[in-house]
């Protein structure tokens, strides 16, 4: 493996810290990727704890497992979901579990050697699909979404400022045949960004909608929505769950479901009383969000958008 392909945990000094590890705990990764986090968890819980690593990806799963031979009595590994953390749980029969963690986003062995599509960088199949199930690909998206339903996605996800343009290209250079890779992709994004905007501004000008089409083809952000419900409905009392996102509709939902979960009253400011009735059900342990410093930027770039939220159920 060429050093481009190891995937560096992003912020885990703080992932260990805020799990706040025992001897003996179970904790369900949800996002094990390169194993990374859960190489160092696995260390803090041993002998007698447990990991439950799970991974869409199943390339991933198997990689995984190589690294993680010495340590086959504490790891659990799956290969799903994350959003399916109850059906998971239930079929290895754990009733609880002491912390979780989700790394949300993109591994590197994933953009370097999954060949399926993540990288604007390479000339793939259009796939970007981290899982092998029966669902739509960066394909299906791209050559058959209508005009406004890519505009919509475009700017959704990826708050790309030229959306309808792009998605005014893409559909014209349908007419004239599939769209079939990450190359030809490119080359339509940047017909469709104006000459003096396209390397004015931060980032690959395809950087946003490949972004974009990930998140849809994937649905991103119902996972997340999900996983975090059923997993806080996992966790034991004093569990933690800890999330780093990267993307700032993700960031917003993990906060706001956190602020729901503390019991923040959302009735109008004018209530004289509140009526919403939140009850408080956790303590939001980050009261800042939590962001990689400098160094950690300059020796591993990919940290640069994160953010972690830690939440504590009562
Ligand atoms: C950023 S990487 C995790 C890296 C890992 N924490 C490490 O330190 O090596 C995210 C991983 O989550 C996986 N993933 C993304 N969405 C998923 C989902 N809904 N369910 C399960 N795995 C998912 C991806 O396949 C990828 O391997």
């Amino acid at each position: 493996m060429n050093l481009k392909e190891i995937h560096v945990p992003v912020l885990l000094k703080e992932v260990l810290h805020y799990l706040n590890l025992k001897q003996g705990n179970i904790i369900f990764d949800g996002t094990l990727g390169g194993a990374g986090h859960t190489i160092e968890i696995i260390k803090a819980i041993a002998p007698t704890g447990k990991v439950i690593g799970v991974d869409l990806h199943c390339q991933t799963i198997s990689t995984a497992a190589s690294k993680l031979k010495d340590f086959s009595e504490n790891i659990v590994l799956v290969n799903d979901n994350f959003a399916n953390i109850k059906k998971i749980l239930k079929r290895i029969n754990i009733k609880s579990i002491d912390g979780m963690l989700l790394d949300l986003g993109l591994s590197s062995f994933l953009i370097e050697k999954s060949k399926r599509g993540f990288s604007y960088l390479k000339n793939e199949k259009l796939d970007m699909r981290f899982g092998n199930g029966d669902y739509i690909s960066a394909f299906d998206v791209v050559n058959e979404y209508s005009e406004g339903k890519l505009t919509e996605i475009f700017q959704k996800y990826g708050e790309e400022r030229w959306s309808k343009s792009i998605a005014k290209n893409i559909v014209n250079h349908r007419k004239t045949g599939d769209i079939k890779t990450t190359g030809e992709l490119v080359e339509i994004i940047k017909d469709s960004i104006p000459q003096k905007f396209k390397y004015d501004r931060r980032g690959h000008p395809a950087k946003r909608i490949f972004q974009a089409i990930r998140m849809e083809v994937n649905k991103e952000l119902d996972n997340l929505k999900m996983a975090i419900e059923d997993g806080f409905k996992m966790l034991k009392s004093g569990g933690r769950m800890v999330i780093i996102s990267y993307h700032s509709l993700e960031d917003r939902m993990v906060k706001s479901s956190f602020l729901e979960y503390e019991g923040r009253c959302t009735c109008p400011p004018d209530f004289p009383v509140c009526r919403c009735g939140r009850e408080k059900r956790a303590e939001i342990i980050t009261k800042k969000v939590v962001r990689p410093g400098f160094e950690e930027i300059s020796s591993n770039p990919r940290s640069k958008n994160a953010r972690l939220r830690v939440l504590e159920k009562l």
